[in-house]
């Protein structure tokens, strides 16, 4: 399946505009302030059904309206059957409404979703995977692995609130005449919930470990488990009791990311990578992602580039092309100059929207 079209009404920036798709490739050009990335924000929320900024959902909508709506046409790729999808939404006295439709008929958010495309995003402030604290790598890879296994979100969700919960009974520490009993209850959801995180991670982890080459760099990634067991929250609790918080488990996993060179050294891109090199490493997440999703989902996801080759000399640019050469793909950047290496490297059609 593939996105045929989409129409932005009162969506960001957008009043009322309506784009074609390319199969392949499209390459929307603009300057600053455009709206290139609000039209690939319109793509993202009309196959996912929300934005992807940090940004508060009303903020969606075109300022000072209260009303807007997607509109798109999906394209079965073998019996060019064609579906209509639409989400309009709506500021009321609750905050912002979404309603999803399936060809005119109103679904339910899950429901929505269940048969569309998946979407893969890379953007340039996502270099923070790699170059900031781990607690960001361990969301992202969490982020992930919920959006693919809804009991891993569901359990997630548990382990946070029993963490939580934990934390509060640690702080009332050597007081708590009832602190063995109270410790042990959460002790048992944590290990529980805990295990299925680690199992997930590590065969996830392991899935990247056989996928490590882009071009002629190679990557892996190390994932170091915070066990967690019984006799580990037994060994730590003197501890704990003082810092008043929960040491053991998998909110303190790590996941170190390495490119390998020829002579097979292994350099830790997060510590020692240059811009360009935390660049690929995050490409080489990006792209094991889009492979995952297609064995999983068994369709090919739409990839979404905003804004990435800008850092990039010619040759990894030219090493990007070619990687995304299977994937209908849409790329935002400033530079029309783009073309010619589009051209140069890319067989197949594409078409470029110029904002
Ligand atoms: N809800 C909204 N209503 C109206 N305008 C908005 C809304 N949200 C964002 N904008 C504006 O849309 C414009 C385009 O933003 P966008 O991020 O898409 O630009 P861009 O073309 O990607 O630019 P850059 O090259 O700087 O990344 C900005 O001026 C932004 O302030
Ligand atoms: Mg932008």
């Amino acid at each position: 399946m593939i996105l045929k079209s989409i129409s932005l009404n009162n969506f960001r920036n957008f009043e009322k505009k309506h784009f074609n798709i390319n199969p392949n490739l499209t390459a929307i050009f603009g300057n600053n302030a455009r709206g290139k990335t609000n039209l690939l924000e319109g793509i993202y929320f009309i196959l996912k059904g929300e934005g992807f900024r940090e940004s508060r959902e009303e903020q969606l909508i075109i300022f000072n309206e209260k009303n807007g709506y997607v509109i798109a046409k999906l394209e079965d790729k073998i019996n060019k059957d064609i579906s209509n999808l639409r989400i309009d939404l709506t500021i009321g006295d609750f905050g912002l409404s979404k309603s999803f439709f399936l060809e005119k008929t109103k679904k339910g958010r899950q429901s929505y979703l269940k048969n569309l495309i998946t979407v893969v995003l890379f953007s340039p402030e996502q270099i923070e995977i790699i170059d900031r604290t781990m607690s960001i790598r361990r969301e992202y890879f969490d982020k992930f692995l919920s959006s693919i296994d809804s009991e891993y979100k569901k359990r997630l969700t548990n382990y946070n609130q029993a963490l939580r919960k934990r934390n509060k009974i640690l702080e009332t520490g050597f007081n708590n005449l009832n602190l063995d009993a109270e410790l042990d209850y959460w002790n048992k959801l944590l290990i529980d919930n805990g295990s299925y995180l680690i199992l997930k991670r590590r065969e996830y982890i392991t899935y990247l470990n056989s996928n490590t080459t882009i071009d002629s760099k190679e990557f892996s990634i190390k994932y170091i488990e915070n066990k967690i067991s019984q006799e580990r929250f037994s060994e730590s609790l003197q501890k704990e009791l003082l810092i008043k918080r929960t040491l053991i488990g998998p909110h303190r996993d790590e996941y170190n990311i390495f490119l390998i060179d020829k002579s097979a050294a292994k350099k830790d891109i997060h510590m020692y990578g240059s811009r360009s090199e935390q660049r690929l490493g995050l490409f080489w997440l990006k792209i094991n992602e889009l492979k995952y999703l297609e064995s999983f989902f068994k369709k090919k996801p739409l990839l979404l580039l905003d804004d990435i080759f800008s850092e990039l000399d010619h040759n990894n640019q030219k090493l990007i092309f070619n990687l995304i050469g299977n994937y209908q793909t849409v790329i935002t950047s400033t530079e029309k100059e783009l073309t010619k290496l589009i051209n140069l490297s890319n067989n197949s059609s594409y078409d470029t929207i110029d904002l």
